[in-house]
Formats: structure tokens, sequence, C-alpha cells
């Protein structure tokens, strides 16, 4: 039985739709990447399983039990990491936590083993009695993460937990749920980086204009675009000549731009290398080429058409 299961979940603001029939499923001792550009309807769907937000139809179980019915129940076994640090700031780390510990019924020595715990876990232990005001971004984001874990919830969902932090709080976040999970929570992890979903996930699911597009372990996604070749070109001038162009060369199905680089995705066997580095070479001064692995940015690329940085700004 699946820790979670959404079914065909529509979520509207007004006119917009954010959710648009979304299907998914966690299972157990997972952690899912849940994988999509800015405004894809990542946080709308966290908000929606956790009853942050209610949906207007579609069906949601957590835990085995239907969300609506069950919501209080459901809420004391989750840890939320929102998008956005909600901490006290007139709070010390360690009342935080007395804090949040207490809203679940965590009381005496049993809370203080719990606090302990997670301040370890987060490397906060020394810096307990502190403002978070004093805190840099990513420690403030640790006592964050220390908050929602601090009832030992089963199932975890982080948002976006490493965005503009340092990197030594991104690692320690990281290592994190990879510890959580070896202990046996589950986790949802929402991300832009495509390189987080690869390498924390063991599956992901792909969400882009409020749908899910894709989903599968990262192995079986990749495979899915392992038919087609993809060249890098970094180029001195680029110009929209080089795409138009590179379009025009047999086998190629799909050009994408990122400044001044270029993605030229060709079909099985086009065999147009020399071709590709030519039009390169002609139009825009070829500076560098490579031929990549494919990663979870070409599965995006492919069913897109679009970069995840392009669907971003797009
Ligand atoms: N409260 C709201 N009212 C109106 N529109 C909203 C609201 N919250 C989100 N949206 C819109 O719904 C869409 C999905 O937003 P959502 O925040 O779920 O995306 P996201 O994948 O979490 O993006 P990000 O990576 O930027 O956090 C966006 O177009 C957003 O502008
Ligand atoms: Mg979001």
């Amino acid at each position: 039985m699946p820790i979670a299961r959404v079914q065909d979940l529509v979520k509207r603001y007004g006119d917009q739709v954010a959710l648009d029939h979304v299907d998914l499923e966690i299972a157990e001792g997972e952690i899912l990447g849940l994988l999509g550009p800015n405004g894809a309807g990542k946080t709308t769907l966290i908000h929606c399983l956790t009853g942050v937000i209610g949906h207007d139809s579609g069906h949601i179980e957590v835990f085995g039990q239907d969300q609506r019915q069950n919501l209080n129940e459901i809420k004391r076994k989750l840890g939320l990491v929102t998008q956005e640090v909600t901490v006290f700031e007139d709070l010390t780390a360690r009342e935080n936590l007395q804090f949040f510990g207490g809203i679940y019924g965590l009381r005496g020595g049993e809370l203080n083993a719990r606090i302990q715990e997670t301040l370890e876990l987060v490397g906060l232990s020394e810096h307990d009695k502190k403002l978070p005001g004093t805190y840099s971004g990513g420690m403030k984001r640790r006592l964050n993460i220390a908050c929602a874990l601090v009832h030992g919830p089963r199932f975890l969902i982080m948002d976006e937990p490493t965005v503009g932090i340092d990197p030594q709080s991104r690692y320690n976040i990281l290592e994190n749920a990879r510890t959580l999970n070896r202990q046996g929570t589950t986790i949802l992890y929402a991300t832009h980086y495509m390189e987080e979903a690869q390498s924390i996930a063991s599956r992901v699911v792909i969400m882009d204009r409020a749908q899910v597009i894709a989903q599968g372990t990262v192995e079986e996604l990749i495979k899915s675009v392992q038919s087609e070749e993809r060249t890098r070109l970094e180029v001195a001038n680029p110009s929209d000549a080089i795409i138009e162009r590179l379009q025009a060369l047999d086998g190629v199905t799909a050009v994408a731009r990122e400044g001044n680089r270029f993605i030229v995705t060709s079909g099985v066997g086009a065999n147009n290398l020399d071709n590709i580095l030519n039009v390169a070479r002609e139009e825009g001064g070829l500076l560098s080429v490579t031929s990549e692995q494919p990663t979870l940015e070409d599965v995006f690329l492919s069913l897109t058409g679009r970069t995840l940085r392009d669907a971003a700004e797009g």
C-alpha cells in the first residue's frame, strides 16, 4: 500500500488551473523527487496533499486514510518543511523546537530527548540557545527542518529546502534526508534542480504546467530518451541563424538555446555530428562540444522542448 496516493487532483486559483488532473503515488520507504520548473505546481500539490489548502476535485489518501475525513490524525504523522522558512524569530532554536514538539503533544523527558536528537541531526546542538536572527540562511533552514522533524514524522515533505543557501548547509540537508530515509522515513522532496533530484531520489515525478508529465526511477526516465543523441555546443557568437541552420540539418529533431550554449537533439543513428559542428564553426565560432550521458534535464527537454531553466523563465 502506498503511503500517499493522489488521484485525478484538480486545483484552481480563480481561472488558473494549478493542478490539472494529477495522479501520484508515494511508496512507503522511498525518497520521491518532485521535479519541475518554477510555477509547475509543486507547492500547490504539496499544500493539497498536506491539507494546508483544499482541492477542487479528485481524491487524496495518506497512510491509507481519506485525507479529508482524517486530516488531523494524518497531520500528526506528517512533517512539512515549507518553501519559505517559518520559525519564530523571537524564540531561540531550542524554544522553537519546544513549541513545535509541544503542538504534537510531546512533553518532559521525551520532548527533550527528541530535541537533542533533532538538533544533532541538523548540526545545531552547539547553537541551540541563539535566536534565529543570529543564524546564517543555511542554519535557519536547518532549524526550520528540525521543527518539521521534532515529532518524528513517518512521512516528511520538503519543499525546495536547499534554495539560496550555502553549499555546506545544502550538503548537510541532503545528507540528513538520506539518513532519515535509511531510518525509515518516507520523503517527498520537491526541487527544480535536476542534479538534486537525480542524486537523492529513488524515483522521480516530473511536473510541468500543472501536470505530471513523467514518472519513474531516474534510470527508467533516462532510458526513455536514450534513443536520441544530444550534442552540446558552446559558441562565441550565438545567433538565431545558428538555430535555423541546425534545425534544417538532416536528423536534427530539436534545438534549444541557453545563453551561448545550444543543445542539439538528433534522432537515432542520425550520424550528423560533422554537419552540426560545421554549422557551429561557420556561424558562431565554436568554443566547445560535449556529448554527454543523458540526464533528467534531457528527459525534460525531450518531453517539453524546453530546458528546465527556459521553462522557469517562460
Ligand atoms: N495563492 C495563489 N493564488 C493564485 N495563484 C497561485 C497561488 N499560488 C500559486 N499560484 C500559481 O499557481 C501556479 C503553480 O504555483 P506553485 O507555487 O504551486 O508552483 P511551484 O512548482 O511550487 O513553483 P516554485 O518552484 O516557484 O515554487 C503558478 O502559476 C502560481 O503563480
Ligand atoms: Mg513552490
